[in-house]
Parts: structure tokens; sequence; C-alpha cells
């Protein structure tokens, strides 16, 4: 496993306890030496054997001394391709976080390498796993509202999530992209993969409105400042965020800096910031469908509305993941399924409310579904093929660098101008542009 920070951690525990008898983690490797040791100690705690620790320069040595099946990569974005191309020419195959990679070259570098060597490339898109999407994957398969002709997809990030982006290497577009790449990216993979449809062309704008040193001051600071361990206006400030008050952000990120320096506590009000945090774009599908696209990063909610408009009806579907900040808390939605919403609505009649799909854990319940299907040795068949590899981690950071690429240029992209000939998706089938669409019963006139 390469990248061991935060998110590594759901691997790790899924290696040494719950698919033990499958799986074991035989090599770490991070630049950070401090979460090398912390990570040998889990293990210790997981009762499993200590794995060997090898530094970014050692990648290569790591693969040959301790000949591993699969190399997991959670490092940040910005490195995922030089560890996903390096394993696969070592004969591994991968397992990657998303985003796949950040930009077009690296992606071409990725694909052009698991053609060549044969390998696979999984990307984790634990988000087709929860219960709800899958249910709205379903719901497009069996044609309850005929052929999706347009949907609109709002995301929206609270101040608690959203903030965290502007705090860390997230905040910087050479590390991660970003936020049309690091987070899009899974909210572009759940469109293509609900439609079933390649994306085409990409128009987008975008800014950085609130986290900014303007937002500071007319919240009453006296200025962006350096990081919130060092604030001096720690006290004034509803984005203070105190790393020594929790014991994993403690250990994991402010015990590690003398290590690299990385400082996970960075003043979200920081004039250097260079990604958005208010984004739009209009994406078109060979299928013919249209999305409407937004992401909002600094919101009351948490959570998303989409609503797709079909030949037969409208499906709107929505998820409230988190109301409210309280302190350093974030105040979950209804728990169970009053969050949720599924709804179709035929062209005449009445609406029809779905009663959610539900499972338990985070993420909705996606990530013990999606650990299931990549540990197990034998995951039960998916009619859904939720499972994704490199050419779905393509086309979702391609319409994200698409739309990096439109904010500079105010032009419409190409997704072949950036990356010719991708290979196509294995996505399910949806119903035939061409079956027959009943006719809905007359009615008057709306005036
Ligand atoms: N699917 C999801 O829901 C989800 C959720 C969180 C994070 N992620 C992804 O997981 C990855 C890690 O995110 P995180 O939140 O754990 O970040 P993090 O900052 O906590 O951890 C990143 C780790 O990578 C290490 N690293 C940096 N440069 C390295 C290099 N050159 N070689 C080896 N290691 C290096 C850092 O030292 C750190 O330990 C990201 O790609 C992120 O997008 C996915």
């Amino acid at each position: 496993m390469v990248g061991l920070g935060s998110r590594h951690e759901l691997y790790q525990d899924a290696i040494e306890k719950t698919y033990a008898r499958w799986a074991e983690l035989v090599g770490i490797c991070d630049s950070n030496a401090g979460r090398i040791d912390l990570t040998q100690r889990r293990s210790r705690r997981n009762g499993a054997p200590v794995p060997v620790g090898y530094r970014p320069q050692d990648f290569g040595r790591m693969l040959r001394e301790q000949r591993p099946d699969v190399v997991i990569v959670t490092s940040s974005d910005i490195t995922h391709h030089e560890y996903i191309t390096g394993a696969m020419e070592a004969g591994c195959d991968v397992v990657t976080e998303k985003p796949m990679t950040i930009d077009a070259a690296k992606c071409r570098q990725i694909l052009e390498t698991r053609k060549r060597t044969g390998r696979t490339c999984r990307v984790t898109f634990n988000y087709r796993y929860s219960p709800a999407r899958s249910q709205v994957k379903e719901l497009l398969m069996s044609g309850a509202i005929g052929d999706v002709l347009s949907l609109d997809f709002h995301w929206l990030l609270n101040t608690h999530h959203g903030a965290d982006y502007f705090r860390r290497w997230h905040a910087e577009r050479r590390n991660s992209g970003g936020l049309f790449v690091h987070k899009a990216t899974h909210h572009f993979d759940l469109v293509h993969w609900w439609l079933g449809a390649a994306p085409v062309t990409v128009m987008a704008s975008g800014k950085r409105e609130f986290y900014t040193p303007q937002t500071a001051r007319r919240m009453g600071l006296s200025g962006p400042h350096h990081r919130c361990r060092t604030c001096p206006e720690k006290d004034r400030c509803g984005f203070y965020l105190d790393l020594g008050a929790s014991r994993h952000l403690r250990e994991l990120y402010l015990e590690c800096e003398q290590h690299d320096g990385y400082e996970r506590d960075r003043c979200v009000w920081r004039p250097e910031i260079d990604i958005e945090d208010t984004m739009n774009a209009l994406v078109t599908y060979d299928s013919g469908a249209t999305l409407s696209y937004s992401l909002n990063a600094f919101n009351a909610w948490e959570g998303y509305t989409v609503a797709f408009n079909g030949t037969k009806g409208r499906l709107e579907h929505g998820i409230v993941e988190a109301v409210y900040v309280n302190g350093a808390e974030t105040q979950p939605a209804n728990v169970g399924q009053a969050g949720v919403k599924t709804r179709v609505i035929p062209l005449r009649g009445a609406p029809v409310d779905i009663e959610p799909w539900s499972a338990e854990g985070e993420h909705g319940g996606g990530d013990r579904l999606m650990l299931e299907d990549i540990f197990l040795p034998d995951p039960p068949p998916d009619k859904y093929r939720r499972a994704a590899d490199e050419r779905a981690g393509a086309y979702s950071i391609l319409v994200g660098i698409a739309a990096n690429r439109s904010m500079e240029t105010g032009a419409r992209v190409r997704l072949a101008d950036l990356l010719p000939k991708l290979p196509a998706p294995d996505y399910p089938p949806i119903p035939d542009r061409t079956d027959p669409v009943p006719m809905p019963a007359k009615s008057g006139c709306g005036s």
C-alpha cells in the first residue's frame, strides 16, 4: 500500500481484520516516516503481521522484495500515476483511490501502461455502491422514465467538509486538479454509470469567492493567517481546526509534521489558494443527454439533488448527508432513510415515492459493499457492474480536466481533443433509445 494518510485506514483494516483470510499487507510506502511507523503500530493492534516500511525512492525495491499481487494507491492525487504505472510495469494489479490522476498526460500514460502490461487497474468509486444510488441505476435500467434526455445534478459540501479541501494539499491545483477533478470525479462517474453514456464536450465556469481574505475580513477577522495552530484569532474564527483535540488528527498529522512539514490546518482564507469553491458545468453525452452540474463548497447542508428528465417521466433523487455544524462536529441528517428521497413522476400521472434501499456504514454503506467486491475471492455477480476500471477512471477525470480548460479559455472543450481514441467504458446496458415509448394520455393546453 502506498500513501498512509487517513483514507488508507479503511483498506488496512479490511485487509488485516475483515478479509484477513484472503489478504495480507506485506509492504507499505509513504514519504513520511511517522506515518509508516503509525501504520505498523496499527497492524500490531490489528493482530496482523507487521508490513515492511519503504520510502518513495524504494518503491521498486518494495515490489521486488515483497512481490505483492496488488498495489493499493492511497497517496495524494499528484503521485497516483507514478505508483499505478510503476506497479503495473512490475507485474502487479492496481487498486487506486480516485481521482485516478489529475491531468490528461498522466491519464494517457496510465492507459498505455495498462494496455501494454495487461495488468488490471481498478478505481474505487465507492459512491456507486451506495444502495440508494444503485437503486437509481436499477430504476434507469428498468426503463422507469424511458430514455434520459437531460439531467440536473447539484452537489453541496458544507463548511465542515468543504472547508477541509482549502486547508491542505487539495487547495493547490497542481496537487489535486482542483475540485472539478478531485471531488467531481465521483459525481461525473456516477452520471456516466447511471446513463451508461460517455461524455463528449464540456463547458464550465468557476470562481473562488468564499474562501478568500475578503470573506475573512467581512467576518470581522483582521486577515488570513498562516495556520490554525498558531493563529492569533483562533478564538474568533469559526473555521478554526484544533489538530490537537482529536487523537486521530494529532497522531496522523500533528505528530508527523516534523518529518515533512505537512500542515493539515492551513488557513482557509489565505490568498495563495488557487482552486474554486463554486463551479458549474454543462456536459453533453454520446447518448444525446445533456448534464447541468454544479458543485458548491461552502453550503449550509451537505448532500445532493439530481433530476433525470426522460421520455416517459422524471426521476428525482437526493440525499441530505449532513445538516449543520455544531462546534467541531457535523450534525448528521436524520438517521435512517429520512435524508434520502427518490421519486418517479410519470409524464402525466401521480408521483410515486420509492422506498430507498439502504445499508449501514460510511459513504451510505458504499464503502463496505465495495470492500467486499475488492477483497472477496469470489464476489457475487453484480448486474450493475459497479467495479470500475481505468476507462471509467479516465472519463470521470477528463470531464473535470476539460472543465478546468474551459474555465481558462472560455471555450467548449471536446474530450477527444484532450485524449483521442479513449476506449469505451463497460457500463451496464440501458433501454434502447429506439424502443417504443407509450403515448401519454390526452390533456388540455397549459393556460
Ligand atoms: N473515495 C473516497 O471517498 C475518498 C475519501 C478520502 C480520500 N480519498 C482519496 O485518497 C487519497 C488520500 O487521501 P487522504 O485524505 O488520505 O490524504 P492524506 O493527506 O491524509 O494522506 C496522503 C498520504 O500520502 C502520502 N504521500 C504524499 N506524497 C507521497 C509520495 N510521493 N509517495 C508516497 N506517499 C506520499 C502522505 O505522506 C500521506 O500519508 C486521495 O487520492 C484522495 O482523493 C478518497
